[in-house]
């Protein structure tokens, strides 16, 4: 992933404190589009301006380090990619976890791996060969469910707001609104000023975060996708063979039977009927 060990290694040891709000996801499943959020929550609707960069405004832990992130003054806003086990846990922390089907969340990681030569090596790489690493765990951050399934176990926990990227696509005002109250009466109050959720809701837009995207990321080569690149749900179905579409969806099935996870995408997977599995 590119990132010194040395930071990464002060990521894990990182002491959570009472007033730290984290933004988890497995990647790509929306982190970029939270953590701009919380930042014009804390900037009375402004969104982040030309020269500044999120990842250091809401900084990802375990790329700059958990001695940065100790040292910024409180409330601080932390961004991870860490599991449920590895996450600095304080019980009066505040963790918001983004999940996003794994079917979009793979294609948009595939394009995030092609994307970052500098990292990966991978600008040549195929969807196909990036689909079997994504199934055997063999990516960032390791296996999607094994990051997603405890996140879901806990997401009734009092410090815990589980969001989907879907759910913030059909409704961006009410995951603001809902964002908001989970970071307390100050942030409620704020959004009740329509010309704050009016600017929050704009500037979160894909359409407004396409711009100026070294906001968000360094720059990309030539000829690649953009870090904010299409923003659908349902990008996968122009990606996916009728064959990846079963595996990953009998992968889908094993992992989740049985948990909370089981039920989140029910209406957008395809069914077992679409795959000609039965009923
Ligand atoms: P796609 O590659 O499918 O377009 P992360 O920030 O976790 O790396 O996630 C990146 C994904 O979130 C990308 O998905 C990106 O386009 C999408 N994204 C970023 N900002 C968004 C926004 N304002 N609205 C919708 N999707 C957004």
């Amino acid at each position: 992933m590119g990132f010194p060990p040395e930071c990464f290694d002060s990521g894990l040891a990182y002491q959570a404190r009472g007033g730290d709000t984290f933004i988890v996801t497995y990647p790509k499943c929306g982190t970029t589009w939270t953590q701009h959020i919380v930042w014009m929550l804390c900037h009375d609707g402004k969104p982040l301006p030309l020269g500044k960069n999120i990842n250091l405004e809401v900084p990802h832990l375990e790329e700059v380090g958990g001695e940065f992130v100790a040292a910024l003054p409180e409330p601080r806003f932390i961004k991870t990619h860490f599991t449920y086990e590895l996450v600095p846990h304080h019980p009066e922390a505040k963790y918001i976890y983004v999940a996003r089907n794994p079917f979009d969340c793979v294609v948009s990681f595939y394009y995030h791996t092609k994307g970052f030569v500098k990292h990966y090596n991978f600008a040549e790489g195929s969807f196909a060969s990036f689909f079997e690493c994504f199934m055997n765990g063999e990516v960032d951050w390791g296996d999607y469910f094994e990051h997603l399934i405890p996140w879901v176990e806990h997401r009734d926990d009092a410090n815990v707001l589980f969001l989907t990227y879907e759910d913030m696509k059909t409704n961006l005002r009410s995951a603001v609104k809902a964002i908001a109250a989970f970071l307390g009466d100050s942030y409620a109050t704020k959004v009740e000023n329509p010309e704050i959720i009016e600017s929050i809701v704009e500037h979160a837009s894909f359409s407004s975060m396409s711009k100026n995207q070294s906001r968000w990321s360094s720059d990309r080569p030539a000829g690649m996708t953009p870090f904010v690149r299409k923003g659908e749900v349902g990008d996968w179905k122009s990606h996916f063979s009728a064959s990846q579409t079963r595996q990953l969806m009998q992968k889908f099935r094993e992992r989740t039977t049985g948990t909370e996870a089981a039920n989140l995408w029910s209406d957008l997977l395809p069914s077992s009927r679409e795959q000609g599995l039965g009923p």
